[in-house]
C-alpha cells in the first residue's frame, strides 16, 4: 500500500502514550500513516515516541490560549493543514469541544478503560472497583461532545473477580485497548466501520449492511 493510499492519522495524547506506540508498531506505515502528534501537556511522554518514529508534534497547552475552544480550533486547524482524515484520542485527557468536532465529524475515535455506557469519564478503573464489578473491559468510540458518550466500534471484557487494585486492572487492560485500538484503525482504513441507517447510535463494523 503506498503512502499516498494509507489512511492519514492524527494522534492526541496527554500522558505515557502506550496505545500511541501500539499504534506506531502495528499499523503505521501499512495501512494508515500517522503524520502528527499533538498533546495538552507540553512534554508529554507520547511526544517523544512520536519524535522517535519521525513524526511531526505539536504542544497545545490551554494556558497558550484564551480559552479552550480557542485551543481546540487551533488544534483542528494544525491537524487539518496535514490533510489528516481520523484523529485517535491515545489517552487524551480533554473534552474536545465543538468546533473540533465539527472539523472531523465521525472522524474522532478514543479508547476508554471501561464497558461503556459504566463509568466514563475519569477515574474509569477506580470507579468499577468501587462499584465491585468482576467483569472489566475496554471500549472504543466514535467522539461526540458528551463524556465517552458516542457511538460504540468495538469493546471487549475481561472478568477479574479477584481485582482489587487499579494497577493490577490497567494491566490486565493495557493489552486489550492496545489490541482494540490498533484494529479499530485498520478496520477504518479499510473502509468497514460505517453508521447503520436504521440505528443513531449503532456502527456496522464488517460484512454488509
Ligand atoms: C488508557 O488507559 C486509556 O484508556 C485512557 O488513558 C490511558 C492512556 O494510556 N483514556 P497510554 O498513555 O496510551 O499509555
Amino acid at each position: 500500500m503506498s503512502a499516498r493510499q494509507r489512511l492519514r492519522v492524527g494522534v492526541l495524547a496527554s500522558g505515557t502514550g502506550t496505545n500511541l506506540q501500539a499504534i506506531l508498531d502495528r499499523v503505521h506505515g501499512k495501512e494508515a500513516e500517522v503524520v502528527a502528534v499533538g498533546s495538552d501537556k507540553p512534554g508529554a511522554q507520547a511526544l517523544g515516541r512520536a519524535l522517535k518514529a519521525g513524526i511531526d508534534t505539536g504542544e497545545f497547552p490551554v494556558s497558550a490560549y484564551a480559552s479552550r475552544e480557542e485551543r481546540d480550533l487551533a488544534m483542528a486547524e494544525w491537524l487539518v493543514s496535514r490533510n489528516v482524515e481520523l484523529v485517535v484520542l491515545a489517552g487524551y485527557m480533554q473534552l474536545l469541544s465543538a468546533g473540533f468536532l465539527a472539523a472531523f465529524p465521525l472522524r474522532v475515535i478514543n479508547v476508554h478503560p471501561a464497558l461503556l455506557p459504566a463509568f466514563p469519564g475519569v477515574r474509569a478503573v477506580e470507579q468499577a472497583l468501587e462499584y465491585g464489578v468482576k467483569v472489566f473491559g475496554v471500549t472504543v468510540h466514535f467522539v461526540d461532545e458528551g463524556i465517552d458518550s458516542g457511538p460504540i466500534i468495538l469493546q471487549q471484557a475481561i472478568e477479574l473477580p479477584e481485582a482489587v487494585e487499579p494497577e493490577e486492572v490497567r494491566a490486565a487492560l493495557r493489552p486489550i485497548e492496545h489490541d482494540l485500538l490498533t484494529g479499530a484503525v485498520r478496520l477504518i482504513a479499510s473502509g468497514a466501520v460505517r453508521p447503520d441507517p436504521s440505528h443513531p447510535r449503532r456502527v456496522l463494523v464488517g460484512g454488509t449492511a
